[in-house]
């Protein structure tokens, strides 16, 4: 992927104001409709974030926790480790948390690369995170989807070799939103993993009725799970993010993170707040998925293919499109992303939401 996210903040020049960070009265916002207000100067659909979030119930626990940030977050990291590890019914050390999954990731990395070798993974898929391994030495070996824009798990067992330091399964995958069939990943990764550390990063599973691999970890010390409170969850902002895996590879890999590093105690309440709104991520879903299937009826209806997706975000063609797709999307104030694959000029959008859908939309005719 040519941009990195630090050419996309310089490329927009979005100014400060822009984003809604100021004025300072972000404390005093109640509820979920003040914010979306606020922030509709610019209609943000690139980084597949929730419009609707963080939760009511976390933008309270965020706000009282302003007043304890004099304080370090170590007892209160822990107990946020506590929960994640109760909620998913292992031990306290199987997680390792980080500053988003993208922390999680560089960590991975930099474990599996201590020793020089290659990096098995799809193309087209998420991959901010890859330059680090090929700065440390790993060679990447990208393995095409398959013609439904999936992971062609069959070609990427056979591309496993002796000197294979990681696989990386981005399941379901950005940007595509496809997702694996759970038997067919599960047959996969036992696989996989008797050869080499497997990554497979959830960061959407909670948008799907598929689940977790969060179980194989316990009893294979070759399988990591990256989670994220960025999507669903609708904490982009706060940086939460952790890993799941065999006691001792989180023992390993967390030689790899700072010991004094770690989120913030606004961060640390704001996820703890979330994992208790079940009704925030239900109407996210619902809000997400109704706003998508109209999306997706309308880039349809002028006929650009759309990949069928299980997330919040849409991978679609426009090859059939005459109009200036970018120039429109930059001259209505709308963020969208890029082409990924030039041969069918394949890109993505996030779904938010079903207003700012329509004005996307409503732009594009
Ligand atoms: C597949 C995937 N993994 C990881 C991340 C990183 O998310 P974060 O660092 O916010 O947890 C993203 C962000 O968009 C993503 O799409």
């Amino acid at each position: 992927m040519g941009n990195t996210r630090r050419d996309w903040l310089r490329q927009t020049g979005l100014a400060v104001a822009g984003l809604g960070l100021l004025p300072l009265d972000g404390l005093a916002i109640p509820t979920i409709i003040k914010t979306r207000e606020n922030a509709d100067e610019i209609i943000r659909l690139r980084s597949n974030e929730n419009p609707y979030g963080p939760s009511p119930s976390a933008r309270t626990a965020m706000m009282e926790a302003v007043n304890k940030s004099n304080r370090y977050g170590w007892q209160l990291a822990s107990e946020l480790i506590t929960v994640i590890a109760k909620k998913n019914k292992l031990d306290d050390d199987n997680v390792l948390l980080g500053c988003g999954s993208t922390e999680i990731l560089d960590i991975v990395v930099r474990y599996a690369a201590k020793t020089k070798g290659s990096l098995v993974m799809a193309a087209t898929t998420f991959d901010y995170w890859t330059s680090i391994a090929e700065e440390l030495g790993l060679e990447k070996k990208s393995i095409p989807l398959t013609s439904d824009k999936k992971h062609d798990l069959k070609a990427m067992l056979k591309a496993i070799q002796p000197d294979t330091k990681l696989v990386y399964i981005c399941n379901p995958n950005n940007p595509t939103g496809t997702i694996c069939d759970t038997n067919e990943l599960i047959a996969f990764v036992n696989e996989a993993s008797k050869k080499t550390l497997v990554l497979i990063d959830e960061a959407y599973i909670d948008f799907t009725n598929e689940p977790s691999l969060i179980n194989l970890v316990v009893g294979n010390k070759n399988v990591i799970v990256a989670r994220t409170f960025s999507k669903v969850y609708g904490l982009a902002g706060a940086r939460v993010g952790y890993a799941v895996a065999n006691s001792a590879i989180i023992a390993d890999m967390s030689k790899m993170q700072s010991s004094n590093s770690g989120i913030s105690v606004v961060s640390a309440y704001g996820a703890l707040a979330s994992l208790n709104d079940t009704d925030f991520v239900k109407e996210t879903i619902a809000l997400n998925e109704a706003a998508k299937n109209y999306t997706i009826q309308q880039l349809e209806h002028l006929g650009m293919k759309c990949i069928p997706s299980v997330t919040n975000f849409v991978y679609f063609s426009l090859i059939n499109y005459k109009k200036d797709y970018f120039d429109l999307l930059s001259k209505n104030n709308i963020l969208g992303t890029r082409i990924y694959e030039e041969e069918g000029k394949w890109t993505r959008i996030t779904i938010g939401a079903m207003d700012e859908m329509k004005k996307f939309i409503k732009a594009l005719e």
